[in-house]
Order: C-alpha cells, then sequence, then structure tokens
C-alpha cells in the first residue's frame, strides 16, 4: 500500500506556482489577488479559509479576508459579491460555503462573475466543464484529479465509484471523471444515499472514491483489493487527547482499508491540501485570461 500525499503534491504545485509569481514580479506584471468571504465562526470554515489565505502568503498572492457575522442579511453579501465583480484588483474570489440558512447559496454562487469564480461552482462554469470547454474546474475535483496525474495512477477504462452527489465534489467529479481525458476515461457510478446494494458497487470500484461526510464509513470489506482510495471527508471528530479537543476523521476506515488497497490519501494531509493547490491554480489562470 501506498500513501498518496496531497500535501507533498501541493507543496509541489505551490513552488511551481511561487515561481510563476516570481517570473511575473521580474517582468512588472501584477501578482495575483484572491479574495474570500466568511460569514460566522464554524470551525471548519474557518480552518479552510485560514489555509487558503496561508497558502496565498506561501505562494507570493496577495489575498483579503473579508468577513461577516452570521446575522449578515443575503442583500449585504450580494452588494459585496458585486463590489468584488467590479473591483479591478480582485483577481478571483471565493464565498466559503456553507452559509447560514437565511441565505440562499444558489443566489449568492450565481452572482458572482464566472470569469472571477475560482471555486469553479457557478452554473456557467459547471455547464463548461459537462461540454469540456475552458472555464474554471470545481476546486475539490481538480485537485483529486491533479493527485491521480502527479502520482501516475491510471484511470483509463476503470471502474470509479464515487460515495455523494453533492453539487461541489460527488457530482461534477462523476463527469470529470467519465469525460474522454486524461485523468478521465473511467466507468463511473454515482452512488448516494438512495443506492441499494452500496457494498457490492464499492466491491466492484478501482479507484472508490468517499465523499459523504461519514466517518469510517468505508470499510474493508466494501473495497476491492489492490483497489485505489480518495477518501475526501473531513469530520471533525473528538479526542480528549489533542489539547485542541478534537481531530479530523475521514469517511473511510484507514486502519482497515490501507491494508487492502494499493493506493490510499490520509486525512489529513491528502485531498484537503489538494483542494488549496487548484483553487491557487485558479486564481493564477483568472488573472491570466485578464491578459494581465
Ligand atoms: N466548503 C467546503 N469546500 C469548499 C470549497 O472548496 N469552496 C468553498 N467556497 N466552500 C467550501
Amino acid at each position: 500500500m501506498h500513501i498518496l500525499d496531497g500535501k507533498a503534491t501541493a507543496d509541489e504545485i505551490r513552488k511551481e506556482l511561487a515561481e510563476a509569481v516570481q517570473e511575473r514580479k521580474k517582468n512588472g506584471k501584477k501578482i495575483p489577488h484572491l479574495a474570500a468571504i466568511l460569514v460566522g465562526n464554524d470551525g471548519g470554515s474557518l480552518t479552510y479559509v485560514g489555509a487558503k489565505v496561508k497558502a496565498c502568503d506561501q505562494i507570493g498572492f496577495e489575498s483579503t479576508l473579508i468577513r461577516y457575522d452570521d446575522s449578515v442579511p443575503e442583500e449585504i453579501l450580494l452588494a459585496k459579491v458585486q463590489a468584488l465583480n467590479e473591483d479591478r484588483s480582485i483577481d478571483g474570489f471565493i464565498v466559503q460555503l456553507p452559509l447560514p440558512p437565511h441565505i440562499d447559496e444558489m443566489k449568492i454562487t450565481q452572482a458572482i462573475d464566472p470569469k472571477k469564480d475560482v471555486d469553479g461552482f457557478h452554473p456557467v462554469n459547471l455547464g463548461n466543464m459537462v461540454l469540456n470547454l475552458p472555464g474554471f474546474l470545481p476546486a475539490t475535483p481538480a485537485g483529486i484529479l491533479e493527485l491521480l496525474k502527479r502520482n501516475k495512477i491510471e484511470t483509463e477504462g476503470k471502474n470509479c465509484v464515487i460515495l455523494g452527489r453533492s453539487n461541489i465534489v460527488g457530482t461534477p467529479l462523476s463527469i470529470m471523471l467519465g469525460r474522454n481525458a486524461n485523468p478521465g476515461n473511467c466507468t463511473v457510478t454515482l452512488a448516494h444515499s438512495r443506492t441499494k446494494n452500496i457494498r457490492e458497487i464499492c466491491l466492484s470500484a478501482d479507484i472508490l472514491i468517499a465523499a459523504i461526510g461519514q466517518p469510517d464509513f468505508v470499510s474493508a470489506d466494501m473495497v476491492k483489493e489492490g483497489a485505489v482510495v480518495i477518501d475526501v471527508g473531513t469530520t471533525r471528530v473528538e479526542d480528549a487527547s489533542r489539547a485542541r479537543g478534537w481531530r479530523l476523521k475521514g469517511d473511510v476506515n484507514f486502519e482497515e482499508v490501507s491494508k487492502k488497497c494499493s493506493f490510499i490519501t490520509p486525512v489529513p494531509g491528502g485531498v484537503g491540501p489538494m483542494t488549496i493547490a487548484s483553487l491557487m491554480i485558479n486564481t493564477l489562470k483568472a488573472m491570466e485570461l485578464k491578459g494581465k
């Protein structure tokens, strides 16, 4: 069994991006600028946004963090999105999800200028992705593909089972892995909460990707010997042995599954850092597309 080290692969990408920034600086060109909107104090969101800002610092991108209280009215958020759309110094921006229940996430997502939508969540970018047209790919699926590619994992002709049909991971990933591309050309099954015989379906997977947010859902008896296992789950579970009182847990029972598979991503240090690396790639691309 080999560990698919997302942190090491993301570090490699960060280094490449840092070099691109240095090159731009040398040539007197603009430095990419990412903005992030964070609403409320959700622990997971704070960690993710913090990691995105830190990655910008490490690479040499400019970043701006905009924070609002949980009670922020939807109109205020929409007005901010509009202001960022019009702000020429900002190349790309994200609105960290989830948002509080009184805010319509889809309305906010649709208000973002697709040319600045570096998360790749806008319907225009998702549509372009489906049609294999240029656009921004959603960060987590793109990060998973990049991880497979850079670690030379063959996908063509493989059976790929994805657990979870979310808008930001499972659904776009199912399309990206089924496309006529490399990575891609998989035969994809998208399994979800209504799927019957989930164990049997998982056992057919050469590549098994779990993105449901249920710690330890995937047990060894669901995994084919020699499969590639990608764990997107990052649930906080109590852990009294840690000073902070919690640790991150994936959707895969790493302990038992790692004994059976050929490759596996750890949690943390697997898909998470690759998501951030993809966001950075998209931010550089957003600026280059503007011809700056
Ligand atoms: N919430 C969980 N993952 C993501 C992500 O990749 N982008 C945003 N904006 N919110 C998220």
